[in-house]
């Protein structure tokens, strides 16, 4: 944090450009703090402003004297006093755990406590929550007069992480983003107290940071004409512009329209300054020895058949058995690990396509040396030589999972991501590693959304991966990762991680004995603080309609708004749904076939998803006759990898039983399976249906021997719902279901005509 120590000499009050657009419609975000501090206890009344209010910097509080700067930006019109009888106070207290603090606000003072800068900060952070949207808008100056508006509400909180190790990952490469954008997600992790910037600064689709060793690495290493990726987001951006490639990125190089970017080292240094002023430290990747074609393009013989480009599964790697490779690697981190004030550097070193390596005449001589029996352990070779380097420099190693691929040294930090491969945690905490949790099930943020996403991210326990109780000091934190390859906009980018963000900023900092439901209704108080920090972030669902609905005489649309302030808006024309189109104001009868397209529009005019909902007309499906239907459905499991359910084969079938519902009765799946439930619905009235089914992988559910919900092939958790018009009684059933690898997910819910949406449970099958 030494920048905060440069910054201290800026005491500028800089007129913090926030705003009150309305004072009127001041909104007290009350307690609504997220992450959810340890420990708050509620008082009635608001901090008092007066005008002759001041900060102080308590005596021997010189330590924390860096965090006075945040807070005068916060206040920006309030004068450092020494004595006044209505304070805002900072001070030391040596007791207070690392990055914890205590904050007191009653009705004339405010006072914070902690032990070290980070600690105060993340005090300012959480009273910058409580203050609300005024002090995030950025329109209007904020005069002193109306500092009264902004309500405080008294509280007491004692708060302290729960992991060291709060992150972000930023895929750079696959596509760019610039150094003001950077700037702002800094900004944003800040408010949600991250601590960790990972910036993957180099994969095959380019080279963004600066090596002074190496100018083509970035002269040409950063630039590319368009790849499969950007021709993909290109022809998404017809029906949704935040898919458009910005055109700031592309430059004519020698008569040729490319796209891309780089950092430069002084461009990087005044980046990891403002980070550091914002309490969030920047972790550096250069994933070596795969995912290297940006540098083998242009230095094929740095790999061990002298050409770039790509190989088997993933790209042509670096060869391990030449000095050459060595020396260009050695090069490489000794600039970076001299730029980066980081303890930690990334090796990255994932999805490396080690069948390069076999009979090559060098890797032979070298595992021969060696006494390596096996290419994974000429991977092993690689990363033990560069954690060496590391060390040199004074810095730790971080690999993605991986590392552990041929064994790996006790002192390396494990990045866990594979979740396909669950033990790999416990094999490496076992080992007196320490691990970052990214399990991809939760961790990815550039997996698509829907309604079930931000509680998926909630639910994600970071000891579930067979790590013991005495194993858990190995954990030391959390990251979520956002890979870019569909993701070219900073629009795009915001949808993709908010609101997920709030949830892993929670699943860091803290959530013992916090529920879903406490979470969300603070999450829907931060949309407004959201909306005023200008976030695209990804609207809450609409519902109360399924998206393939049935009519039999007439049927109605009706629709929820998860959000104050929305408005609804749609088409029966095909066409997408603009700030032009029809406003739904309530209830809209159907009588014949009709096909929608509905968006929510928020106040600023931002679309959130668009949903397409098709009525079709149906008569009531006759049940069939049984004479003594058995409760349960017949279940069949199938314990092999099927890319579609069409595929799955008899001849696989291992266990066969009767399951009471949707549940999979096999004390321990294998990595890949299908299974199959088949039997009868009992419908309990006449009258129309509803199922949602959530899937991850796919799903095909046939009702009345109809394939009625398709959610087919290899995907991560999606639900799909539909309505069906059915006459009381028994209904032939089949569910198909496969996994893929990497866990999974299936569930189903129905809504009878008269009920609501519920879990399907025993009562209703029969075989
Ligand atoms: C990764 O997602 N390849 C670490």
């Amino acid at each position: 944090m030494n920048n905060f120590i440069t910054l201290k000499l800026k005491i500028t009050l800089v007129l913090f450009l926030c705003v009150l657009t309305t004072f009127a419609q001041q909104e007290k975000a009350g307690y609504a703090i997220i992450p959810q501090p340890v420990k708050l206890i509620p008082a009635a009344g608001n901090f008092e402003w007066t005008t002759a209010t001041k900060l102080l910097l308590a005596e021997n509080s010189e330590s924390l004297a860096p965090a006075l700067t945040e807070l005068k930006a916060t206040f920006a019109l309030l004068k450092q006093g020494k004595t006044a009888a209505n304070t805002v106070t900072l001070g030391l207290d040596p007791s207070i755990a690392n990055e914890g603090y205590t904050l007191s606000v009653e009705k004339n003072a405010i006072v914070i406590k902690a032990a070290t800068i980070q600690g105060a900060f993340w005090a300012v952070t959480s009273l910058k929550q409580l203050m609300g949207t005024a002090i995030l808008r950025r329109k209007q100056v904020l005069q002193k007069s109306l500092l009264s508006a902004i309500a405080i509400p008294c509280v007491k909180i004692e708060d302290a992480p729960h992991f060291s190790w709060r992150g972000i990952h930023l895929d750079v490469s696959r596509h760019f983003f610039d150094l003001a954008y950077l700037r702002t997600m800094i900004d944003r992790m800040s408010y949600y107290k991250f601590n960790k910037f990972h910036l993957h600064l180099t994969d095959d689709q380019g080279w963004r940071i600066e090596i002074k060793k190496y100018p083509e690495l970035t002269s040409k290493g950063a630039w590319r004409e368009m790849n499969g990726q950007d021709s993909s987001c290109i022809a998404l951006a017809k029906t949704n512009p935040d898919y458009a490639i910005p055109e700031k990125h592309f430059k004519m190089i020698d008569g040729k329209k490319m796209y891309g970017g780089f950092y430069t080292q002084d461009e990087m240094r005044g980046l990891i300054a403002y980070a550091d002023s914002k309490g969030i430290e920047i972790i550096p990747e250069i994933d070596m020895p795969g995912h290297m074609m940006a540098a083998t393009n242009l230095m094929p013989w740095l790999t061990s058949h002298g050409k770039g480009g790509q190989a088997k599964d993933f790209s042509e790697p670096l060869c391990p058995c030449k000095e050459t490779t060595f020396e260009f690697a050695e090069n490489v981190f000794t600039e970076i690990a001299a730029l980066f004030p980081s303890k930690y550097i990334h090796l990255g070193a994932d999805e490396v396509e080690k069948s390069s390596w076999k009979n090559v005449l060098e890797c032979e001589a070298l595992m021969k040396k060696e006494g390596l029996k096996s290419v994974d352990e000429l991977q092993s070779y690689f990363v033990r030589r560069m954690e060496r380097f590391f060390n040199s420099k004074g810095k730790k190693l971080i690999g993605w999972d991986e590392i552990l691929d041929g064994g790996v040294s006790p002192t390396a930090t494990m990045m866990y991501w594979r979740t396909w491969v669950p033990t790999a945690p416990k094999h490496a905490a076992e080992k007196g590693n320490d691990v970052i949790m990214t399990p991809g099930e939760f961790c990815y943020f550039d997996a698509q959304q829907d309604g079930g996403s931000l509680q998926k991210v909630y639910s994600f326990d970071p000891y579930k991966f067979n790590i013991s109780e005495s194993e858990k000091k190995f954990v030391i934190g959390v990251q979520a990762n956002i890979w870019t390859e569909y993701i070219p906009s900073e629009r795009r980018l915001e949808y993709m991680v908010f609101p997920r963000m709030l949830a892993m900023a929670e699943v860091a900092w803290f959530k013992g004995g916090v529920d879903w439901n406490n979470f969300e209704n603070r999450v829907q108080k931060h949309f407004s603080l959201l909306d005023a920090m200008n976030i695209n972030y990804r609207l809450p669902d609409l519902d109360g309609f399924t998206t393939q609905s049935v009519f039999v005489d007439k049927g109605t649309l009706h629709i929820n708004k998860p959000l104050a302030g929305l408005t609804i808006r749609y088409t029966t024309d095909g066409t997408l749904p603009t700030l032009q189109s029809k406003i739904f104001n309530g209830d809209l009868t159907i009588t014949k076939p009709v096909e929608f397209k509905v968006a929510g529009f928020r106040p600023n005019g931002n679309r959130g998803d668009i949903y397409t909902i098709n009525y079709v007309h149906q008569d009531y499906i006759k049940p069939v006759q049984l004479s003594s239907p058995a409760k349960g459905l017949k279940f069949s499991y199938y314990p092999r990898f099927y890319k579609t359910v069409n595929a799955i084969d008899e001849k696989d079938l291992t266990n066969e039983g009767i399951s009471a519902a949707i549940e999979i009765p096999v004390a321990k799946t294998a990595e890949s399976f299908a299974t199959r439930h088949k039997g009868y619905f009992y419908a309990e009235e006449t009258g129309i249906y509803s199922f949602a089914l959530r899937s991850d992988d796919g799903s095909v559910l046939k009702l009345g021997d109809k394939v009625f919900i398709d959610s087919d092939g290899m995907h991560t958790s999606i639900e799909k719902s539909a309505e069906i018009a059915l006459e009381k009684g028994y209904h032939p059933f089949e569910l198909m279901f496969l996994e893929g690898g990497g866990g999974y997910t299936l569930k189903l819910q129905y809504k009878t005509p008269s009920g609501k949406l519920k879990d399907v449970d025993a009562s209703v099958f029969f075989h």
